[in-house]
């Protein structure tokens, strides 16, 4: 779709890079030329990914173990990362969410998710943007939200209302840092089937089964969406030459959002199925986290 080379030149670092939909935009920069560093909180995954994207398209890619809810830590990676040139690309992909209802929420589960996707993101943002700003230097963000920004969303909470502030980050600093260079944009992707957020929003489906509550069949497009879309629009809001897109959350999503919110059926949910959900989620974290303390 697009010239061989077209972010050749071009460093570009993806929060949460090392799996799902940060690992596929990855994959993308890397095949259109650019440099790619990935960071992450777990040092081996991130290491397998680098290697697995090197290997598949040649090219760099660096990674850096990073826990973005610690301002100190991002400070003192981004600090690195600039001390070996300067980045051209952000992408803010690091999230958090699984669903809830919300009045079983804790203060903690709350915090779970406001502190990667509200507080991390900002603090990365912050961190790259103000060196950009000091050195006159040009660059691109891109933070990856929801489609719940506009419409809400029943059942994920705390992740609607932290994605809506990134919205709203992105619609103030794209004015603020007009005239800088640096830019700034989102997307909200609909139903793109990874296997983190699938074990935590839909976790009694298949990722395309076709059940009554299955994201698949709501979709007006009747599908998912395809990893090279979403690659495809990540690599164009890179790349020079429409510098003049600034500011907006664009949705990928198949017109999905505009039919309404996207965990609206699960109202009529037993408190079993609750309980439910809640296991299955429970035993995914659980799953992960002996794999960050090998
Ligand atoms: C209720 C829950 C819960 C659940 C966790 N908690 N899961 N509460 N229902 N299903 C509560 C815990 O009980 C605890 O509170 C608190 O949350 C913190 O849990 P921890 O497991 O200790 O947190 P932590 O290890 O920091 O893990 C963070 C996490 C986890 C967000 C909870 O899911 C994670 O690491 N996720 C990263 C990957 C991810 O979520 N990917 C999906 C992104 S999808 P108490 O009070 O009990 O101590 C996305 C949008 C997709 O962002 C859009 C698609 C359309």
């Amino acid at each position: 779709m697009f010239k061989e080379n077209l972010l050749k030149g071009k460093r570009i670092l993806v929060t949460g890079g090392g799996t799902g939909l940060g690992k596929e935009m990855s994959r993308y920069f890397l095949k259109y030329g650019a440099e790619v560093i990935i960071c992450g909180r777990r040092g081996e995954v991130l290491e397998e990914a680098a290697k697995e994207l090197m290997e598949e398209q040649g090219g760099v890619v660096k990674f850096f173990p990073l826990d973005i809810r610690a301002p100190q830590d991002v400070d003192e990676t981004i600090e690195k990362i600039f001390f070996e040139g300067p980045l051209d690309g952000l992408v803010n992909n690091a999230a958090g969410n699984f669903i809830s209802r919300t009045k079983d929420l804790s203060h903690r589960g709350f915090d779970a998710i406001a502190s990667i996707v509200f507080h991390g993101t900002f603090y990365v943002t912050h961190s790259v943007g103000k060196r950009w700003l000091e050195t006159n230097h040009k660059g691109s963000i891109i933070s990856i939200l929801a489609t719940w920004v506009w419409t809400g969303s029943a059942f994920v909470v705390p992740s609607a209302m932290s994605k809506s502030g990134i919205h709203a980050m992105t619609k103030s600093l794209a004015v603020e840092w007009g005239r800088t260079g640096v830019r700034i944009n989102a997307i909200a992707p609909g139903p793109f089937p990874t296997e983190g957020a699938w074990a935590r929003l839909s976790p009694n489906q298949e990722i395309d089964g076709e059940g009554e509550t299955s994201n698949y069949n709501q979709n007006p497009m009747g599908r998912v969406g395809e990893m090279e879309e979403l690659g495809n629009l990540a690599t164009f809001l890179m790349s020079d030459g429409c510098d003049y897109l600034n500011g907006q959350t664009i949705a990928l999503d198949g017109a999905e959002y505009l039919t309404g919110g996207t965990f609206r059926h699960l109202s009529a949910l037993s408190d079993d199925d609750w309980e439910n959900i809640k296991n299955s989620i429970k035993k995914t974290n659980e799953k992960d986290k002996a794999k960050r303390s090998v």
